[in-house]
């Protein structure tokens, strides 16, 4: 076949390799090949325009998928790709690898029935900082490197990436503090390092942590949050708030948001604010900064309702040494402010916060 074809066209290929290139040749070739590439930026810049201007369509029909153009959400900061350990030192590597290991599964390590030792509820670090904490706006850990050591209002000293661990394990996690000089702790700080190493000093990349969502003109209200729970929360975490056990019983399918074994009045979660923000962009799992299932109402009731449920408590006497630096959410009084404590907890917060405002400015 291919035989007969060329042989079909001997005089069109003798014309082409007899004829010597001469220069105008070559420049007209090049001139098509510009004209060619033109014409492809052209079309490409054109049907990008044409796609852009759909989604803004899109968005204002209350029918369609939501889409997010908001600017928080575009360019967010990601994880360095695994491929880039191979760069790092020797044993260095194995290290950030178990570091991630033990906040992924933490329970199996450190839980009640952990291989190393037990001192922890059976939570992992991973059911509240996504994906081992590489997840935008999923309670990463992208700022840690950069912005700790810092001074912390809660405990009125500087902390470093160690005492913030530990703060986790002790509230969170409803446990122990880690040995400092443990493989595990050297692990995760290890770990933490790696992803933040490319975060310059006292920066927090787009998408770190937990996404603050504007504030209600209302109150939350915990009974429309049990709604919330009943449609689109129990079938995982149970109507009981206390999650499901993983076959074994060493950690959990899916974690528990109330009762003895969830996180304590202490933890950072217990806070509406950061429950409602990691909520909204997280949850039902599944959802992420993208694709956001639930509307800002929702997300502030529900949480709403999850911490108007009974936890752990935690002596929290040691807490802010210095009441003025408590945030406008924190549950539980003495206040420099006289907003009672049930409007700390539940809202509105506004008031509140506009107040924090006002009089830090008059101090400064
Ligand atoms: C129940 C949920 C939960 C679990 C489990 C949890 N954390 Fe956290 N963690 C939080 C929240 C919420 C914050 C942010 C608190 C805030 O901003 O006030 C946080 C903050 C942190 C920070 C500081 C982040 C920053 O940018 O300042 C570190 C480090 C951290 N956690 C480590 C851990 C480790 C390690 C574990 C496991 C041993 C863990 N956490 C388990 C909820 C959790
Ligand atoms: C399809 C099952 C599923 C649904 C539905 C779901 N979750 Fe979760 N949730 C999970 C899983 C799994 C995790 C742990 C994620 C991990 O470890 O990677 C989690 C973690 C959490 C956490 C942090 C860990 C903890 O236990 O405190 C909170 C808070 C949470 N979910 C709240 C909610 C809320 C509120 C809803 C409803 C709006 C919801 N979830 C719906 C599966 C689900």
């Amino acid at each position: 076949m291919d035989q007969l074809i060329l042989n079909d066209l001997p005089p069109l290929l003798d014309m082409k390799t007899n004829s010597p290139k001469s220069s105008l040749d070559s420049l007209i070739q090049l001139l098509y090949a510009l004209v060619i590439l033109l014409l492809g930026l052209m079309a490409y810049l054109f049907f990008g325009q044409i796609r852009s201007h759909k989604s803004v369509a899109d968005n204002t029909d209350s029918s369609a998928v939501f889409i997010q153009l908001d600017s928080n959400f575009t360019h967010v900061w990601t994880a360095p790709s695994d491929w880039r350990m191979m760069y790092l030192p020797a044993g260095q590597k194995e290290l950030v690898l178990y570091g991630r290991e033990l906040i992924a599964h933490t329970s199996d390590y450190l839980g009640p029935k952990g291989s190393v030792r037990a001192m922890s509820n059976g939570m992992n670090c991973q059911n509240c900082h996504l994906k081992a904490g590489s997840q935008p706006w999923g309670n990463n850990y992208f700022a840690v490197e950069s912005t700790y050591p810092k001074f912390r209002a809660r405990s009125g000293t500087i902390e470093n990436q160690i005492k913030r661990v530990n703060d986790c394990f002790e509230r969170s996690l409803n446990g122990m503090k880690l040995d400092s000089t443990s493989k595990e702790m050297q692990a995760i700080l290890a770990y933490i390092a790696w992803l933040g190493k490319d975060v310059a000093k006292d920066i927090r990349p787009k998408g770190s942590g937990i996404f603050k969502l504007k504030f209600l003109k209302r109150a939350t209200d915990p009974e429309k949050g049990k709604l919330v729970y009943d449609a689109k929360c129990q079938s995982c975490h149970q109507s009981n708030g206390e999650g499901v056990f993983a076959e074994g019983g060493k950690s959990y399918t899916y974690p528990p948001l109330w009762g003895m074994h969830s996180y304590n009045e202490g933890a950072g979660l217990f806070r509406i604010s950061n429950l409602a923000g990691y909520v909204k962009y997280n949850m039902p799992f599944g959802t992420t900064y993208e694709k956001a299932q639930l509307t800002d109402e929702e997300a502030w009731d529900v949480a709403a309702y999850i911490n108007s449920m009974p936890r752990p408590g935690k002596d929290l006497s040691k807490d802010w040494p210095d009441i003025s630096g408590k945030p406008f959410d924190h549950p539980f009084g003495p206040y420099v402010d006289s907003f009672p404590e049930s409007q700390h907890k539940y809202g509105p917060y506004k008031p509140i916060s506009d107040w924090i405002k006002k009089h830090k400015k008059s101090k400064s």
